[in-house]
């Protein structure tokens, strides 16, 4: 890949001289979702598909983007001095944020760059392509510049970037997995201190299968900002009677006791997802650490039920794609994953039947819904890196 993207580079920008080549991940939530707005758990992992990257510093400070995924949009150019999100920016705006957000956070860059992309995450999947260009951007303005930043920072910089430049209120989950990402670990990681622990995922005879319902939405157009203030009404509600600082402080049981303080039936379903949820996830993992494997699986089906009735994030294409995979002997567990409302869907599967599961999934899908699902059988993976 190194060499395809450098060739690609010197095609469009006409050498590949002094350029460098980079990788940052996507990444797949297991089980924690709609859950890191609200101080609760989540856990993602980092994939092995992603985002690559080959940049050069400029000597004056034009910046100008290339994405192989969106060539027909050719050479898109801007500047250091117009780092503000526009229409015409596209794609751009994602890179472009995080430069924002270095300089908002008093980090002068001091010169422009080149740079292409190309990326193997399936686009508006709910796997965080975006995400990944924040990382990545971030990562190669670290090494660039020799900014003294963590991959924490990093993590923070992006979800900045993405909260305030591209105007998406998006929780930390998507930009840490990526930026803290491990090989065959998932990262179980607590929202409200970012305290975090990486768990070995020994799935021994089964795999991580995602099911993408090629239902194209992006996070703005989506209902995404809604659900995340209906919890926070409920919170605010909450507070006017008990001390929490989120959601993530109360248990199915203390919940229980205080909902009806909640006035409205809506906000209230909302928080009964973000307390149950979190405590599942907690739950989920404590299963795969005893190696309880079809108990994490459950876990898992659980919390597509609580997304598809209280948070109501599912939709048609989701719950056909998981309801189908229910039906599949040797499906572990299945849920959408992600923000929802299109995206995709996280299955684990046994070996000797994820062919079985991907046909008859595949087919019930294209049946109901009309057009085709697509599937890939992943590898979790590592950080960024410099290739
Ligand atoms: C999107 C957001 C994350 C998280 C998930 C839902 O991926 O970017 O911060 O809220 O949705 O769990």
């Amino acid at each position: 890949m190194k060499e395809i993207i450098l060739s690609k580079f010197a095609e469009i920008f006409g050498s590949a001289e002094g350029a460098k080549a980079y990788f940052a991940p996507g990444r797949v939530n297991l089980i924690g979702e709609h859950t890191d707005y609200n101080g609760g758990h989540v856990f993602p992992c980092a994939l092995t598909l992603g985002t690559y990257g080959v940049a050069r510093k400029r000597k004056d400070n034009k910046l100008r983007f290339y994405s192989m995924n969106f060539g027909h949009l050719g050479i898109i150019e801007s500047s250091l001095e117009d780092l503000i999100p526009s229409k015409e920016a596209d794609w751009t705006n994602y890179p472009k944020g995080v430069m924002w957000a270095f300089e908002q956070r008093g980090m002068k860059l001091p010169c422009g760059m080149d740079l292409l992309l190309y990326g193997n995450i399936p686009n508006g999947a709910g796997l965080s392509s975006s995400a990944s260009v924040e990382v990545l951007t971030g990562f190669i303005l670290r090494d660039f510049f020799d900014f003294d930043l963590s991959n924490q920072d990093l993590a923070l910089i992006g979800q900045y970037a993405e909260n305030h430049f591209n105007k998406v209120n998006c929780g930390i989950m998507d930009q840490f997995a990526i930026a803290m990402g491990k090989k065959n670990h998932a990262i179980f990681l607590d929202t409200a201190d970012l305290s975090y622990e990486y768990a070995p995922i020994k799935l021994e005879q089964a795999k991580i299968v995602i099911a993408c319902s090629n239902k194209k939405r992006g996070l703005g157009d989506s209902k995404y900002n809604e659900r995340r203030s209906q919890s926070e009404m409920a919170l605010a509600q909450l507070q006017q009677i008990t001390p929490i600082a989120t959601l993530g402080d109360l248990d199915e049981e203390a919940f229980e006791r205080l909902k009806d303080h909640i006035q409205d039936d809506i906000c209230r379903r909302r928080a009964k997802h973000a307390v149950y949820e979190n405590r599942r996830t907690m739950r989920a993992v404590e299963a795969l650490r005893s190696n309880k494997l079809e108990l994490f699986g459950q876990l898992m089906n659980e919390s597509h039920v609580s997304l598809r009735d209280d948070y109501e994030v599912t939709g048609v294409e989701l719950d056909t794609l998981v309801e189908e995979a229910w039906k599949v002997e040797g499906v572990l567990g299945s849920r959408m994953t992600g923000a929802g409302f299109g995206g995709c869907t996280v299955s684990i599967v046994r070996d000797e039947v994820i062919d079985t599961f991907i046909q008859q999934v595949g087919e019930a899908y294209m049946v109901r819904i009309g057009y085709e699902a697509d599937f890939y059988v992943v590898d979790i993976g590592e950080g960024p890196i410099i290739l």
